[in-house]
């Protein structure tokens, strides 16, 4: 090897090596940029944006500043003991029954699927959930873009049960929020209805 080219491979090896280290160097500028961002309220807003938590959203509404119902400082008393005369539903527990899940089973759906039903339960889908999963199921929505796991509920319709799907929006489930807050016993039905009717998405 003449010194000529021992010298050429040498300048070669110090440029490499110059130029690894200022592309180490941008890396680390680049990833300490996106680590800066704040979090909120311990969600991890750096890229990816969603790291897997519900947002408790129904929550974050209802414990405003409002009095609650029959909270110390509402102007209604009621008698002792008293119910609504509405009644209360029932609790459906997350629980298993021999082979079967009990969400899968019941309350049974008292709602026809008439016309009216099915054309109000497209209104609050559409209002509701047509946010994450599309006004025809098909989830190609920003949110879902942006990360969040998602699901084709479009061919889900189908094979879950009504009561699964009832309470689905009642309770929320995985990484879903609960949309029992907003919707009444009637409109989960009429939501129902219309994920079940041959209409959805059209
Ligand atoms: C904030 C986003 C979001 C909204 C709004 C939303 N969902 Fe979901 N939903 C999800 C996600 C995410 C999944 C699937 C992932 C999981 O199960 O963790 C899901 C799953 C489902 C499933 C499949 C159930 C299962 O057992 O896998 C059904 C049915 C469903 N949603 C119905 C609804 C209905 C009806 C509404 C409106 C009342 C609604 N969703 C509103 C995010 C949402």
């Amino acid at each position: 090897m003449s010194s000529k080219t021992g010298h050429a491979k040498l300048y070669v090896i110090a440029c490499l090596a110059g130029a690894a280290v200022i592309g180490l160097f941008l890396i680390a500028l680049v990833w300490a940029a996106d680590n800066s961002r704040p979090d909120y309220l311990g969600y991890d807003l750096s890229k990816p944006w969603f790291d897997g938590k519900p947002w408790a959203l129904g929550l974050d509404m209802y414990n405003g500043a409002s009095i609650k119902p029959q909270e110390v400082g509402t102007f209604q008393r009621f008698p002792d003991n008293s119910v609504p005369r509405s009644g209360v539903e029932p609790d459906v527990p997350d629980v298993w029954v021999e082979d079967k899940l009990l969400r899968d089973l019941i309350p049974e759906n008292p709602t026809r699927a008439t016309a009216a039903s099915i054309a109000n339960g497209r209104k609050i889908f559409n209002i509701y959930c047509a946010a994450c999963h599309g006004r025809d199921g098909k989830a190609q929505v920003p949110v879902v873009r942006r990360g969040i796991p998602m699901v084709p509920i479009d061919l889900l319709r189908n094979v879950f049960s009504e009561a699964h799907i009832y309470n689905r929006i009642r309770y929320g489930g995985g990484i879903m929020p609960t949309y029992g807050f907003q919707t009444t016993r009637g409109e989960r039905w009429d939501i129902v209805n219309y994920l079940k009717s041959q209409n959805f998405g059209k």
